[in-house]
């Protein structure tokens, strides 16, 4: 086989990258031509849990230090560029810490060269379970692998990793409710959820991306067995109103729309600020929905602070970062007279389910509070 070559728009998530267990696997192609693999995440329940902290207090920035929190993570950033920097200004490639993923690499382990087996078109019943798990500690997620940014959906980011951890962390706080996944991309946060939440809208745009999303709720059906249905829809950001057609598919019935307005209390947004119009995008519609809900809500948010090198400003910036948090400042500023947001930064230092490498990760909630009382 040919050495596989990326093109300069290719994005691949080290999720995937970093993945040399042998489970991966290529199961399909999928409607528009690209391989699909199947890869199994193992949840680490019990004495296998990372306990990443111990003090849940220490987590969590008080909301009086909100106002400062621009000019400080500004200042943070610009100490964290520093330290990265050689006398010279050079770029000074910084090791990361071991993380529990990194296992010793056998020789076999080591993978230069995607060698995918295809086991079967269209089913995954060839993928022999890991004799040691019990299917119930496995996610089963289709996804393909280094794609254009257009179909970032179609892997899974770490920012996925982070919220499920927090859900199966917090599952007390989510058993029963109703929750809007937006930008759901493979659906893993979704099925995390699935296994407390009633109902799990599992939202995202692109009939391919929703039919892969779809298949992975229904891989993962042992899992959320014991909690509650999951609903892929469609929901556009670029979209003002929720597509009702009932001849497109992934459209809402009128009884989703009415029970998503009237039960959601919580919404998950995993890793979907890289793009500054879609973050725009993404805040308008957290505003729209928000507005029209019945109950008050949090809204869940993780993001990677992806540091890049701009030539407008001839530095390494963390261009889509800043633009979300300067999003979140103008967020909680709005005073419609019915609705208060305040948002509070998570520190990632809850027990880790899923075995990845947290580094760079933020996640932050916003919650509701009812002007109106
Ligand atoms: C980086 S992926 C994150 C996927 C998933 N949440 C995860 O963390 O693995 C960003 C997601 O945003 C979705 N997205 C991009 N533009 C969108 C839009 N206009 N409306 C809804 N979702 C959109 C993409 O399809 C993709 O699934």
């Amino acid at each position: 086989m040919e050495a596989i070559t990326f093109s300069k728009d290719t994005v691949l998530s080290d999720i995937h990258l970093r993945i040399h267990h042998k489970r991966q696997l290529m199961v399909r192609l999928n409607a528009v031509g690209q391989p699909v693999f199947q890869t199994q995440f193992k949840i680490l329940w019990g004495n296998n849990v990372v306990e990443a902290a111990s003090n849940k207090e220490g987590n969590r920035v008080g909301d009086e230090q909100e106002s400062s929190l621009s000019r400080e993570t500004a200042l943070h950033d610009v100490q964290e560029l520093e330290a990265l920097l050689d006398e010279d200004g050079d770029l000074e490639v910084q090791r990361r810490p071991p993380t529990p993923s990194d296992k010793p690499e056998s020789p076999a382990c080591i993978r230069d060269v995607v060698c995918p087996t295809i086991l079967r078109i269209g089913s995954e019943e060839n993928c022999v379970e890991e004799a040691s798990c019990n299917p119930e500690d496995v996610v089963k997620i289709e996804h393909t692998m280094a794609t254009p940014l257009e179909d970032v959906g179609k892997q899974i980011w770490r920012g996925a990793f982070l919220l499920a951890d927090y859900i199966l962390w917090q599952q007390d706080l989510f058993r029963g409710c109703t929750a809007l996944d937006l930008g759901a991309g493979t659906g893993f946060t979704s099925v995390i959820m699935a296994t407390v939440a009633k109902t799990v809208y599992c939202t995202d745009v692109g009939e391919d991306l929703l039919d892969m999303c779809e298949r992975n709720i229904s891989l993962n059906k042992g899992l959320t067995k014991t909690g509650g249905q999951v609903k892929v829809k469609e929901l556009d950001w670029l979209k003002n109103q929720l597509c009702r057609d009932p001849e497109t598919l992934y459209s809402w019935t009128e009884d989703d729309v009415a029970d998503l307005y009237d039960q959601t209390t919580v919404i998950l947004a995993a890793d979907v600020f890289y793009d500054d119009d879609l973050t725009d995008a993404l805040f308008k519609t957290l505003y729209r929905i928000t507005y029209a809900l019945t109950r008050l809500c949090t809204i869940y948010l993780s993001i990677e602070r992806r540091f890049n090198f701009t030539l407008r400003y001839m530095d390494i910036t963390c261009d889509a970062y800043n633009h979300f948090r300067n999003c979140l400042n103008n967020f909680v500023k709005i005073d419609n007279g019915k609705l208060k947001w305040t948002a509070t930064e998570i520190k990632p230092v809850f027990p880790q389910f899923f075995s990845y490498e947290r580094e760079h990760l933020v996640g932050w909630f916003c919650f509701s509070t009812n002007l109106c009382k």
